[in-house]
Protein backbone atom coordinates (compact mmCIF):
# COMPACT_ATOMS: atom_id res chain seq x y z
CA UNK A 1 0.00 0.00 0.00
CA UNK A 2 0.77 3.40 -0.73
CA UNK A 3 -0.23 6.75 0.66
CA UNK A 4 1.08 10.50 1.67
CA UNK A 5 3.40 10.21 4.55
CA UNK A 6 1.95 11.62 8.26
CA UNK A 7 3.87 13.21 10.87
CA UNK A 8 3.39 10.29 13.12
CA UNK A 9 5.70 8.48 10.18
CA UNK A 10 8.48 10.96 10.66
CA UNK A 11 10.09 8.81 13.14
CA UNK A 12 9.79 5.21 10.96
CA UNK A 13 10.60 7.26 7.82
CA UNK A 14 14.26 9.07 9.53
CA UNK A 15 15.01 5.56 10.75
CA UNK A 16 14.66 3.72 7.91
CA UNK A 17 16.53 6.90 5.92
CA UNK A 18 19.95 6.10 8.35
CA UNK A 19 19.31 2.43 7.61
CA UNK A 20 19.52 2.74 4.35
CA UNK A 21 22.48 4.49 4.01
CA UNK A 22 24.32 2.46 5.87
CA UNK A 23 23.45 -0.55 4.35
CA UNK A 24 22.90 -0.04 1.02
CA UNK A 25 25.03 2.95 0.00
CA UNK A 26 28.34 2.09 2.01
CA UNK A 27 30.10 0.02 -0.70
CA UNK A 28 29.94 3.55 -2.85
CA UNK A 29 31.64 6.01 -0.27
CA UNK A 30 34.46 6.15 2.40
CA UNK A 31 32.84 5.42 6.13
CA UNK A 32 33.23 9.16 7.17
CA UNK A 33 31.05 10.09 4.45
CA UNK A 34 28.55 7.11 5.31
CA UNK A 35 28.66 8.12 9.03
CA UNK A 36 27.85 12.25 8.09
CA UNK A 37 25.10 11.10 5.81
CA UNK A 38 23.07 8.90 8.11
CA UNK A 39 23.77 11.38 10.69
CA UNK A 40 22.39 11.29 13.88
CA UNK A 41 18.12 10.48 14.33
CA UNK A 42 16.62 13.84 12.91
CA UNK A 43 13.06 13.17 12.34
CA UNK A 44 12.82 16.90 11.56
CA UNK A 45 14.30 16.18 8.01
CA UNK A 46 11.19 15.64 7.02
CA UNK A 47 9.48 18.59 7.75
CA UNK A 48 12.20 20.45 6.53
CA UNK A 49 11.50 19.45 3.11
CA UNK A 50 8.74 19.72 3.06
CA UNK A 51 8.57 23.01 3.44
CA UNK A 52 10.88 23.52 0.09
CA UNK A 53 7.63 21.69 -1.71
CA UNK A 54 8.45 18.24 -0.72
CA UNK A 55 5.45 15.50 -0.95
CA UNK A 56 6.31 12.49 0.91
CA UNK A 57 4.86 8.69 -0.02
CA UNK A 58 5.58 6.18 2.30
CA UNK A 59 4.95 2.41 0.91
CA UNK A 60 3.89 -0.27 3.69
CA UNK A 61 4.40 -4.23 3.57
CA UNK A 62 2.17 -5.99 5.89
CA UNK A 63 1.76 -2.69 8.24
CA UNK A 64 5.77 -2.24 8.34
CA UNK A 65 7.57 0.81 6.46
CA UNK A 66 8.75 -0.52 3.41
CA UNK A 67 10.12 2.82 1.70
CA UNK A 68 9.86 6.35 1.55
CA UNK A 69 10.09 8.46 -1.86
CA UNK A 70 9.61 12.52 -1.86
CA UNK A 71 8.78 14.58 -5.36
CA UNK A 72 9.09 17.98 -5.72
CA UNK A 73 6.58 19.15 -8.60
CA UNK A 74 7.88 22.71 -8.72
CA UNK A 75 11.87 21.34 -9.23
CA UNK A 76 10.67 18.40 -11.73
CA UNK A 77 12.84 16.59 -9.01
CA UNK A 78 12.23 12.65 -7.36
CA UNK A 79 13.73 14.15 -4.05
CA UNK A 80 14.34 10.93 -2.23
CA UNK A 81 13.56 7.14 -2.62
CA UNK A 82 14.42 5.01 0.10
CA UNK A 83 13.85 1.02 0.74
CA UNK A 84 14.37 -0.38 3.92
CA UNK A 85 17.68 -2.66 3.69
CA UNK A 86 15.02 -5.92 4.73
CA UNK A 87 13.05 -4.99 1.56
CA UNK A 88 15.47 -4.64 -1.00
CA UNK A 89 15.81 -6.06 -4.14
CA UNK A 90 11.81 -7.35 -3.97
CA UNK A 91 10.43 -4.57 -6.47
CA UNK A 92 9.71 -2.13 -3.62
CA UNK A 93 11.63 0.82 -5.10
CA UNK A 94 10.28 -0.19 -8.61
CA UNK A 95 6.91 0.38 -7.31
CA UNK A 96 7.08 3.45 -4.80
CA UNK A 97 8.99 4.84 -8.31
CA UNK A 98 6.02 4.16 -10.82
CA UNK A 99 4.08 5.58 -8.25
CA UNK A 100 5.61 9.16 -8.21
CA UNK A 101 6.47 8.82 -12.02
CA UNK A 102 2.49 8.70 -12.32
CA UNK A 103 2.09 11.96 -9.89
CA UNK A 104 4.30 13.88 -11.77
CA UNK A 105 2.48 12.92 -14.98
CA UNK A 106 -0.75 13.48 -13.34
CA UNK A 107 0.71 16.99 -12.48
CA UNK A 108 1.20 17.79 -16.02
CA UNK A 109 5.28 17.26 -16.25
CA UNK A 110 6.85 16.12 -18.80
CA UNK A 111 10.43 15.29 -17.67
CA UNK A 112 11.49 14.17 -14.42
CA UNK A 113 15.12 14.51 -12.98
CA UNK A 114 16.85 12.99 -10.09
CA UNK A 115 20.22 13.18 -8.38
CA UNK A 116 21.44 9.65 -7.69
CA UNK A 117 23.86 8.38 -5.25
CA UNK A 118 26.16 6.17 -7.13
CA UNK A 119 25.06 2.96 -5.31
CA UNK A 120 21.37 3.60 -6.81
CA UNK A 121 22.64 4.84 -10.88
CA UNK A 122 21.94 1.23 -12.01
CA UNK A 123 18.45 1.59 -10.34
CA UNK A 124 17.49 4.58 -11.99
CA UNK A 125 18.78 3.45 -15.63
CA UNK A 126 17.08 0.02 -14.99
CA UNK A 127 13.73 2.12 -14.54
CA UNK A 128 14.64 4.44 -17.45
CA UNK A 129 16.67 7.55 -16.68
CA UNK A 130 19.27 8.89 -18.58
CA UNK A 131 22.22 10.31 -17.02
CA UNK A 132 22.81 13.98 -17.91
CA UNK A 133 25.72 15.17 -15.92
CA UNK A 134 28.02 14.39 -12.39
CA UNK A 135 28.94 16.72 -9.48
CA UNK A 136 28.62 16.72 -5.45
CA UNK A 137 25.77 16.99 -3.80
CA UNK A 138 26.57 19.33 -0.43
CA UNK A 139 25.67 17.19 2.90
CA UNK A 140 26.80 20.19 4.73
CA UNK A 141 29.54 20.68 7.31
CA UNK A 142 31.89 20.35 4.41
CA UNK A 143 31.19 16.87 3.59
CA UNK A 144 30.00 15.91 -0.44
CA UNK A 145 28.49 13.47 -1.79
CA UNK A 146 29.38 12.12 -5.19
CA UNK A 147 26.21 12.61 -7.57
CA UNK A 148 25.18 11.70 -10.87
CA UNK A 149 22.58 13.16 -12.55
CA UNK A 150 20.00 11.46 -14.42
CA UNK A 151 16.64 12.13 -16.36
CA UNK A 152 13.36 10.73 -17.36
CA UNK A 153 10.93 11.94 -19.83
CA UNK A 154 7.52 11.06 -18.81
CA UNK A 155 5.11 11.98 -22.00
CA UNK A 156 5.59 10.89 -25.18
CA UNK A 157 6.73 7.06 -24.16
CA UNK A 158 5.47 4.02 -23.91
CA UNK A 159 4.89 3.07 -20.53
CA UNK A 160 7.52 0.35 -19.55
C1 LIG B 1 18.18 2.12 -5.01
C2 LIG B 1 16.97 1.49 -4.31
C3 LIG B 1 15.87 2.56 -4.12
C4 LIG B 1 16.44 0.33 -5.17
O1 LIG B 1 15.28 -0.21 -4.54
P1 LIG B 1 14.93 -1.79 -4.64
O2 LIG B 1 13.60 -2.00 -4.06
O3 LIG B 1 16.05 -2.55 -4.04
O4 LIG B 1 14.94 -2.01 -6.21
P2 LIG B 1 13.93 -2.96 -7.05
O5 LIG B 1 13.93 -4.31 -6.42
O6 LIG B 1 12.63 -2.28 -7.21
O7 LIG B 1 14.68 -3.02 -8.46
C5 LIG B 1 14.06 -2.65 -9.68
C6 LIG B 1 15.02 -2.90 -10.80
O8 LIG B 1 16.22 -2.12 -10.63
C7 LIG B 1 17.35 -3.01 -10.56
N1 LIG B 1 18.25 -2.49 -9.52
C8 LIG B 1 17.92 -2.24 -8.24
N2 LIG B 1 18.98 -1.73 -7.58
C9 LIG B 1 19.99 -1.68 -8.49
C10 LIG B 1 21.32 -1.24 -8.43
N3 LIG B 1 21.86 -0.72 -7.31
N4 LIG B 1 22.07 -1.33 -9.55
C11 LIG B 1 21.55 -1.84 -10.70
N5 LIG B 1 20.27 -2.23 -10.81
C12 LIG B 1 19.51 -2.17 -9.72
C13 LIG B 1 16.79 -4.34 -10.17
O9 LIG B 1 17.64 -5.38 -10.61
C14 LIG B 1 15.48 -4.34 -10.89
O10 LIG B 1 15.67 -4.59 -12.28
P3 LIG B 1 14.98 -5.84 -13.02
O11 LIG B 1 13.50 -5.74 -12.73
O12 LIG B 1 15.35 -5.64 -14.43
O13 LIG B 1 15.59 -7.03 -12.38
C15 LIG B 1 17.40 0.89 -2.93
O14 LIG B 1 18.48 0.02 -3.12
C16 LIG B 1 17.79 1.93 -1.90
O15 LIG B 1 16.94 2.40 -1.14
N6 LIG B 1 19.10 2.28 -1.84
C17 LIG B 1 19.60 3.16 -0.79
C18 LIG B 1 19.05 4.54 -0.88
C19 LIG B 1 19.34 5.19 -2.20
O16 LIG B 1 20.45 5.14 -2.70
N7 LIG B 1 18.31 5.83 -2.75
C20 LIG B 1 18.45 6.61 -3.92
C21 LIG B 1 19.02 7.91 -3.52
S1 LIG B 1 19.11 9.00 -4.88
Amino acid sequence: MIRAARKSDHEDMDALFRASVQALCADFYPPGVIEHWAGKPVPERILRGQTQGDEHFVLTRRGRLAAFGALNLQKELLEALFVAPEFAGHGVGRELLEFLLDLARSAGLTRIRVNSSMNAVGFYEANGFVEYGRGDFDLGGGVTLDSVFLARQLSGEARP
